[in-house]
This record gives structure tokens, C-alpha cells and sequence, in this order.
């Protein structure tokens, strides 16, 4: 017996999986949706004998799909991949992307660059008209995260944002640290007026490893509601 979310993610996560065919290389998303695609990738692993090796996008998603028996490579090995299917905080009209509540955009934008196709899994309340009431994160090397979110406020100035309030993720008493090693900041922007400028802004910044907007990534957005619907959107 699910929640009406978890119902939600799940639909999306099991029709996402039907896109897979035997022999397909795989990313695996990061996320609580994302969870359940790799859940539901198991099972047809296991009851079709489907043949695939997934790239896991987090350490998280690592552990999951090898405690369920998903053949688990590194990118390094699988060099290009076939699909990815992750979860995202939220997604516009255009099917632009923030992603990275979960700290592993990096890994993420890695992989779904490398994939000839992008699936992305979600409840309703993750469409949006406008991007940007989700803090975007901005993952940064740990060596002067001070200078660096500095620079990050400035060019949010440079760039009239009006909105510009930026937060160190922590962890309790310490900055949360991401797979990568590095610290995320989050930027408070409310909306979002030219998401495809601020991304390509953002990370000319010396600091920035990366920022959770995926511009022209997402090929196909599965959405899931509370009563068992899915919704398709390419
Ligand atoms: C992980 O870093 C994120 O990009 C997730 O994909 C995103 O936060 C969605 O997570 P949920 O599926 O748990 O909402």
C-alpha cells in the first residue's frame, strides 16, 4: 500500500523501464524516484533474464542496484550509454531541468550527456511553468568555497537577479560533502528567467565544478500521478 507519491514515482519509474531492451548499456538516476526505476529494472532483470549493465550516477545508487543484482560498470568502462533514466526537482515546459537535491548532479550530468536518450521520471509537482523555486545547486571545489559563492553573488548582481540569497548545504554541524568531494552551494532565486545564460554563467566561475541545470538534455519526461496515471511529454 503506497502513498499517493510514492505511487506516483513508482508508475513513472515502471513505464520508464519499458523503454529498456536487452543489451542496453544504462546511467541509473539518483533520488527516490530514481530508487524505484532501479527497483523495477531488478525485477525485469530477474524475471525476463533482460541483459543490461547500469552506470550508477551516485554511491548510493551503487549500493542499490548491486544489493538487487544489477550489473553495475563504471562510465569509464561502458564509454557511451544507451539510456538514462533519473529523477529531477523540477522540469519546465521546454523539458529543462533542475536537478541535484539529492547532492549528485555531477555525476548525473555526466552521465545523461553521455546517453543517446534521457528519460526523466517525477510526480506532478515537479512540472513548474518557470524554473526556479527549487534552489538550483551549484556543486564547488572546497578550496575557497568563501571566494567562490562570492563570485557566484556577484555575477547573480551582474545578471540583475533579483532574488540571490545563496547557502552552503550542510550536513548537521558540517558542509555536506558530495561524491566528488566538493561542497554544494545553493542559489535562493525564485524564478529563473534565462536558464540556458546562467548556466553557461555560472560555471566560467573558477570554483564551479557544475550546476544543476540539465538544458537540452532530457529527451522524455514520464510523469506519474497519485491515482496510477501516466503521462508521457517528449
Ligand atoms: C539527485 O541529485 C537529484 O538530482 C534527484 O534526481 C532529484 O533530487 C529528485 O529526487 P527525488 O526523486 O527523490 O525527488
Amino acid at each position: 500500500d503506497l502513498s499517493p507519491i510514492d505511487k506516483a514515482k513508482f508508475v513513472a519509474a515502471k513505464r520508464a523501464v519499458e523503454y529498456v531492451e536487452s543489451g542496453m548499456k544504462l546511467g541509473l538516476g539518483t533520488g527516490s524516484t530514481a530508487a524505484w526505476m532501479v527497483r523495477c529494472l531488478a525485477e525485469r532483470i530477474r524475471e525476463e533474464g533482460l541483459k543490461v549493465k547500469g552506470v550508477p550516477t551516485s554511491s548510493r545508487t551503487a549500493e542499490l542496484a548491486r544489493s538487487l543484482g544489477v550489473p553495475v560498470v563504471s562510465l569509464d568502462d561502458a564509454k557511451w550509454l544507451d539510456l538514462t533514466i533519473d529523477g529531477a526537482d523540477e522540469i519546465d515546459s521546454q523539458l529543462n531541468l533542475i536537478k541535484g537535491g539529492g547532492a549528485a548532479l555531477l555525476q548525473e550530468k555526466i552521465v545523461a550527456t553521455a546517453s543517446d536518450q534521457m528519460i526523466v521520471i517525477a510526480d506532478a509537482a515537479k512540472e513548474v511553468a518557470q524554473l526556479g523555486a527549487f534552489p538550483l545547486p551549484v556543486e564547488v571545489i572546497p578550496f575557497g568555497w568563501q571566494t567562490t559563492k562570492a563570485l557566484i553573488e556577484e555575477t547573480l548582481v551582474s545578471l540583475d537577479v533579483l532574488n540571490r540569497d545563496c547557502t552552503l548545504r550542510m550536513n548537521g554541524d558540517a558542509p555536506l560533502v558530495t561524491d566528488e568531494a566538493n561542497y554544494i552551494v545553493d542559489l535562493h532565486l525564485k524564478r529563473i528567467g534565462n536558464p540556458r545564460q546562467l548556466s553557461l554563467v555560472l560555471n566560467q566561475i573558477p570554483g564551479v565544478v557544475e550546476n544543476g541545470l540539465f538544458i537540452d538534455i532530457c529527451d522524455i519526461v514520464v510523469v506519474g500521478h497519485g491515482d496510477g496515471r501516466v503521462t508521457v511529454r517528449d
